[in-house]
């Protein structure tokens, strides 16, 4: 709910057990008044109050130097505050500087829609409060949004130019908020291909620290999504913020703690490199981010994000329904496969319960290496004799549904479409571009470009029976110059290339709906929630060595929900890292998301084979607390060597369990897990061991031996 206190100027925004509160102050600015635990209109009044007493008054020959401090809701550049501005616009005569001050808001029973970038869907409120400013005809529109079952407030900036002459923005962040206090740590998920997300906290020190990907994707490196914690707070206690990009290109997240021990926040598309023209009366629309606050501890955190991805930003229309469990060839095969092998990859899959097989990379073109034809987009009729259609008759004969591998965004020098298209490139004519995985970036600032892509594979989509699309992309970004953008707009490149992508999602999506797309960019390269909006699950990593998978998993669980992360199980020694882990352990972690298999199943023992239909029959008994559930953290797999989590449906008459060992020679643990009913009885399904909520939230159940990599799997259920 969002109220106006008129006489005080005061907005106040309760989410579910938040209040977010802002004010115009007494000098006209937009500043942050509180955020935090739900509180009353009286304590909101009385902290506005005294810091209004604190400001200088407009007739003081000093006011313009005193904003240093103040909680400024989006920071003006030149005139008193000497932190990061949000925003910055160079008019024609050079001047950087502005002051923007509140001009007038409004209230909406609706949220923002913003066009094809990625944004909360349903229900909700909307305060959209206009700033001017003094110097210029520039505004900003800040957008908060709230919900009543969330503790997630929404928010962004549209700026416009109200002018006539051309303005051009240096830097155009969605938000800024100040933290009065000193207290927090900042936690950051950073990583590299095959080892995606992992958690790094670190005190923050004076001056600014920053996280971005200046990649072109949101990035395996550093992902959009940071928390600050207090020292103390751990998975279940503890106050915490955390602030999350629906984006999916170059971002930065920065928190700057000033020298008198203020804490701001703020971030949006990356201002590295960025600059966007914006002609009298254009607008430019920053991207959502979501920022939570818990006093619940991380566990609760993670929560609301997980329900808010699931609830608010991934597609209804998917995200709760059943995904199939896959057999995927790519590890099986890699390039080297032909229709005969194909077959018997579909034939043995089917045997074993899978729903879909998914035909991966070297389908197309001359794909026979990495090094070729990526951008012909028609089937390799030499080794697929029988083509698609032959592959999908397979699959229906033996009830499966078929899925395919695409990268939209890149092309391979040896390729027909880059003989055709060779101006079709990211870069500058004369230049020849860095090759990344042999391959270039196609240019999607370019509508020609992406209409292009689009009618390729329209005309795939549209001619064969696909029910599953796997979008790949396997390079960051290089060279940043578009030959179609005047130099004066070079500085777009980023940002345009980010919308192109989401451009040609939006048409895909929704032009073939009953598809589910699966987002992939060399692993978890792209794992955001803007990604999400379009792909309601994503290909977690490349590393799908269990124990290493586990850390992963464990990561990316702290922004975003186990229902998006797709996980399958692959063979030993595993491909990236060599190690060999036991079936079962790799079952149990792949488990923990939308399932699969990344391995050849004609060559699977008798063993393997009857664990792997166990696996999926299990899978398919837990299928719906994975997407549903409540998922918490038991153990930190960094510090304890142990994964533990569990998932836990929202009347918490159930719970699944998995502990694994991630250690030579493990030991028997007590796993506390505090999350249930204190009064109900719950058994472990297969057993006759009961135990009561409370003992389980005291005392624990004893799981874990000395095995190698040891892990167990297991469902309670409330008698
Ligand atoms: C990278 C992906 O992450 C893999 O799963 C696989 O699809 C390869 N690309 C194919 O080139």
């Amino acid at each position: 709910m969002i109220r106006y206190l008129k006489r005080e100027k005061i907005f106040i925004l309760n989410g579910k057990n938040v209040t977010y509160a802002l004010s115009v102050n007494k000098a006209g600015f937009l500043q942050n008044v509180y955020f935090g635990k739900k509180t009353s209109k009286n304590k909101v009044t009385e902290i506005a109050v005294n810091a209004d007493d604190k400001l200088p008054s407009a007739e003081d020959k000093n006011f313009d130097m005193e904003f240093d401090a103040m909680p400024s809701e989006y920071a003006f550049y030149g005139r008193g505050d000497y932190n990061e501005p949000t925003a910055v616009f160079e008019r024609r005569d050079g001047c950087l500087f502005s002051r923007f001050r509140y001009k007038a808001h409004k209230l909406k029973k609706a949220l923002p829609e913003l066009g094809v970038m990625p944004c909360v869907r349903g229900d909700g409120e909307t305060l959209t409060v206009t700033l001017k400013d003094d110097f210029s005809d520039m505004e900003i529109n800040l957008n908060y949004s709230v919900f009543n079952d969330s503790d997630i407030i929404v928010r962004n900036a549209e700026i416009k130019n109200c002018g006539t002459g051309a303005v051009k923005l240096r830097k155009a962040f969605s938000f800024c908020l100040q933290m009065d206090s000193d207290e927090y740590e900042l936690m950051r998920f950073y990583g590299r291909w095959a080892k995606e997300r992992t958690p790094e906290t670190t005190g923050i020190g004076h001056g600014i620290t920053k996280i971005q990907s200046i990649r072109g994707t949101s990035s395996h490196q550093l992902n959009p999504f940071v928390i600050l914690k207090q020292k103390r707070c751990n998975e279940q206690k503890g106050k915490c913020f955390g602030f999350q990009l629906v984006y999916s290109g170059s971002f930065s997240l920065c928190a700057e703690l000033s020298g008198n021990d203020k804490l701001r926040v703020y971030g949006g598309v990356s201002d590295s490199f960025f600059s966007w023209n914006l002609n009298g009366g254009e607008t430019f629309i920053t991207p959502q981010v979501l920022i939570a606050c818990s006093y619940r501890g991380l566990g609760a955190l993670s929560s609301e994000y997980h329900d808010f991805l699931r609830n608010r930003i991934i597609d209804p229309a998917f995200v709760y329904k059943k995904r199939p469990i896959v057999l995927n060839n790519w590890e099986a095969t890699y390039f080297d496969f032909d229709d005969k092998k194909i077959c018997e990859i579909i034939d043995a899959a089917a045997d074993l319960g899978v729903d879909t097989f998914v035909l991966d990379d070297g389908w197309f073109g001359n794909r026979n290496t990495d090094t070729a034809g990526l951008g012909d987009w028609y089937v390799n009729e030499n080794k697929l004799n029988g083509g698609l259609d032959g592959v999908i008759e397979r699959c229906k004969e033996r009830g499966l549904s078929f899925g395919l591998w695409f990268e939209p965004e890149m092309v391979s020098e040896d390729s027909d479409f880059y003989r055709k298209h060779p101006d079709y490139i990211v870069g500058k004519n004369g230049i020849r571009p860095a090759m990344g995985r042999t391959q270039y970036v196609l240019d999607f600032t370019r509508k020609e470009v992406v209409d292009c892509i689009f009618q390729t594979i329209s005309g795939i989509l549209s001619r064969y029976e696909i029910s599953y699309v796997k979008w790949d992309m396997n390079r960051s970004l290089s060279e940043y110059y578009s030959e179609s953008l005047v130099p004066d707009r070079q500085g777009e490149f980023f940002h345009r290339y980010t919308l192109g992508v989401y451009d040609l999602a939006k048409r895909l999506t929704s032009r073939f709906k009953n598809v589910l797309f699966e987002g992939c960019a060399s692993g978890g390269g792209r794992f955001d929630a803007g990604m999400l909006y379009y792909f309601p699950q994503i290909w977690t990593s490349d590393n799908t060595d269990a124990a290493d998978r586990a850390r992963i998993q464990y990561g990316t669980s702290f922004g975003y929900p186990i229902s998006a992360m797709s996980c399958h199980v692959s063979v030993c020694p595993n491909h990236q890292t060599g190690r060999t882990t036991p079936f079962e352990t790799r079952g149990n972690i792949a488990s923990l998301g939308p399932t699969g298999y990344e391995l050849d199943p004609t060559v699977l023992t008798e063993e393997e084979k009857s664990a792997t239909k166990k696996q999926i029959m299990a899978y398919k008994s837990v299928s719906q607390l994975i997407s549903e559930g409540d998922f918490y953290r038991i153990c930190d797999p960094f510090r304890d060597k142990v994964f533990c989590v569990c998932a836990v449906s929202k009347d918490k008459t159930s719970c699944y369990i998995v502990y694994t060992s991630l250690t030579e020679n493990g030991k028997e643990r007590q796993i506390k897990i505090p999350y249930l009913k204190e009064d109900g009885r719950y058994i472990i399904r297969g057993t006759k061991l009961s135990f009561t909520g409370k003992e389980l939230k005291r005392v624990g159940i004893t799981v874990g031996n000395l095995k190698k990599y040891y892990s167990a799997a297991f469902v309670l259920t409330e008698l």
